[in-house]
């Protein structure tokens, strides 16, 4: 039976059982509905002990053709992207399946007269505008690999990514609208490439009418190149397993990790899921709120939903501008049906009252989704009452960069949703709890730390340029497991709720910050002696960042408090300025050396109660004088 589309609990039971018992028939039937040049030799060979993953082994396609071409002769007409500017006075753009394609085949034929081969690293640095959705698709188109860089990182941060894959061309904007802001996005670009050798081209996306700096023999602007290309290209035939993108995430350490995702199980597992967890159907407008930058966008403005013939919004601005009612007022003026965000915009926008859902009819809408940290039962219950109407599912979708689509969830109207639970795994996913001890635990009410026993076609493969980091990150800590740094809950009847990173990652306002490289950046200011961060809850973002920072001399005053976090945006970017900073005359560090963070989040979150032994710290003294100079 082909389980495409689940439309039952029992449906649901099924799919799973079947899925785990016999993954390999599950996958072929789920992946009939889709387009293959050629299909696979094998469906899965895997061994978590390399690590080595290969889903469809053998096969070729191109996704762009499952995502474009095969929807032409029935929905050559429909809209499969439509654009909302920031400026709600601009009118949103409808671009349908047919004007994507010429769209996707011009910026292709572009790419290809500069020289772009099969496998080269593109960077898009790019708003949320139509051409970054192009750019995705173009480069798929040929072969090429797309590193997407969020369009609020640094220069700093966008040069080390360009230069971790060696990008070779960079396509980006003049500039971008923000709500009320202008961002000079080529500054920042030029700022970055004076690190960058391997860039040999930059393509300008003309936004905002900004007279920008162009260098000679590098810069050119796009859209004359567009006007004369051709509005056919012919797909390049991929193997199931070559890279189709790469997307950095932090991690708790060092560098940021290039995640690489593959062809054919990636679109496979991001389809079936959108299909599923939204129960998307024909005529639904679907509009996810994140920014293609993040792997949300990726898979759930992108690839999923295009693959399924959808209809995907895309949104430039922010939820407050011109003020708090423009997410429901777009819902109202493109009726949109299923909706997908992430809880820190929910709890920003229940701080500013109902008065502005109930200014727009949002009867339009069918389905709700959250993404990205966990979501807390008051926001849940916001969300519930003031968006759907307690009349939409609301679908809690527990995933990472490095899961490529969501693992766990309620399939909408379908099974179960619990407030504050991602519930249940997707057919084909094999999630487990393991102990303190690294030991499994076998019953079913437990704590622990999550972890996937199996693989799913969509999971990252590797670390681009290092795949001993990739192994060592996911696959060292529990044999033949991957681990994915989250803790969770698990009821009596197999439902999870994920409590959060047990690694030193800290999500802020949905956004994973590794803490190390946010330290080194405030390491770097001549007056630091050493620092230490941790993450502390925070009504709207979820989590905050509190900094610990030791000085080698002189004062800790407000103006320093600034030049660090002046010094995070420009290394970083603005989103990993940190809420709170101590000045502290030291750090509490065990006997070897190792700053105690367990220590220093407990402070923060106030449980001074709970700090456990101190006693064998190097400097137990530390720690009393950090409570007691706490503000
Ligand atoms: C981390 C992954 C998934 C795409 C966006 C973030 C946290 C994500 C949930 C959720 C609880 C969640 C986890 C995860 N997270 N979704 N529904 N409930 N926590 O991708 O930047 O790779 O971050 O986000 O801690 O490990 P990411």
């Amino acid at each position: 039976m082909n389980h495409y589309h689940i439309t039952s609990e029992e449906q649901y039971r099924k799919a799973y059982k079947e899925s785990v018992k016999n993954p390999a028939d599950f996958w072929s039937d789920i992946a009939t509905n889709f387009k293959w040049r050629k299909k696979w030799d094998s469906v899965l060979e895997y061994d978590f002990s390399i690590p080595e993953i290969a889903w469809f082994k053998g096969a070729q396609l191109n996704i762009t053709e499952n995502c474009i071409d095969r929807h032409l002769p029935e929905r050559g007409t429909k809209t499969a992207l439509l654009f909302e500017p920031n400026n709600p006075n601009e009118p949103a753009q409808h671009i349908t399946y047919q004007e994507l394609h010429d769209k996707v085949c011009q910026m292709a034929n572009v790419l290809k007269q500069k020289g772009v081969k099969k496998g080269d690293r593109i960077c898009l640095y790019l708003p949320m505008i139509p051409e970054l959705a192009i750019a995705i698709l173009a480069c798929a188109r040929i072969g090429a690999i797309h590193s997407v860089v969020f369009a609020g990182f640094s220069a700093v941060a966008l040069a080390a990514r360009i230069n971790d894959s060696n990008c070779s061309i960079v396509i980006t904007s003049d500039g971008a609208f923000r709500g009320n802001k202008t961002i000079n996005l080529k500054e920042i670009v030029d700022k970055a490439l004076q690190e960058c050798k391997s860039v040999r081209t930059v393509l300008l996306v003309n936004r905002i009418n900004n007279n920008c700096s162009i260098t000679d023999g590098r810069d050119e602007w796009l859209q004359p190149l567009l006007d004369t290309a051709e509005t056919s290209c012919v797909p390049e035939i991929m193997n199931a397993e070559d890279p189709l993108f790469i997307l950095y995430t932090s991690g708790s350490t060092g560098t940021p990790k290039g995640m690489v995702h593959t062809t054919a199980g990636y679109m496979v597992y991001s389809a079936f899921t959108f299909k599923n967890v939204f129960q998307y159907e024909e005529d639904d407008v679907y509009w996810c709120t994140a920014d293609i930058g993040w792997i949300t966008g990726h898979s759930y403005i992108v690839y999923g939903p295009l693959a399924n013939g959808a209809t995907s919004v895309l949104f430039e601005g922010v939820p407050s501008y011109p003020d708090y009612g423009r997410f429901w007022e777009i819902v109202q003026k493109h009726a949109v049906t299923l909706f997908y965000t992430a809880p820190t915009a929910i709890r920003a926008l229940a701080k500013q009252g109902k008065e502005w859902t109930e200014k727009y009819n949002l009867s339009s809408l069918k389905t709700l989704g959250s993404v990205g940290e966990p979501i807390n039962e008051e926001a849940w219950e916001w969300y519930d009452d003031h968006v759907g109407k307690n009349r939409c599912p609301i679908v809690d979708t527990w995933w990472q960069t490095e899961t490529g689509g969501i693992l766990i969830s309620s399939l909408a109207g379908v099974t179960k949703q619990i407030p504050t639970f991602a519930t249940l795994p997707m057919p084909g996913i094999q999630p487990c709890l393991m102990d303190d001890n690294g030991t499994e635990i076998s019953f079913w009410k437990a704590e622990g730390r999550l972890c996937i026993k199996f693989p799913w076609p969509s999971i990252a493969r590797t670390i681009w340029g290092n795949h001993e980091r990739y192994k060592n990150t996911y696959f060292t800590a529990y044999t033949n497991t991957y681990f994915t740094g989250d803790g969770a809950l698990r009821d009596a009847d197999g439902n999870y709720r994920i409590t959060g990173r047990v690694d030193d990652v800290v999500i802020v306002s949905g956004h994973n910050l590794g803490t190390a490289p946010i330290e080194d950046a405030i390491n770097e200011h001549p007056m630091v002696a050493e620092s230490a961060l941790v993450g502390f809850p925070h009504d709207i973002k979820g989590n905050a960042l509190y900094g610990f920072v030791t000085l080698k001399g002189g004062e800790g005053t407000a103006a320093l408090k600034k030049e660090i976090n002046a010094l995070i945006s420009e290394k970083i970017g603005p989103i990993a300025k940190l809420d709170k900073i101590q000045f502290t005359s030291g750090l509490p560090k065990t006997r070897s050396g190792k700053i105690m963070r367990r220590i220093l989040r407990k402070i923060a979150t106030n449980e001074i109660d709970a700090l456990g032994d101190i006693s064998t710290l190097l400097n137990p003294e530390v720690v009393e004088q950090i409570i007691s100079e706490k503000k």
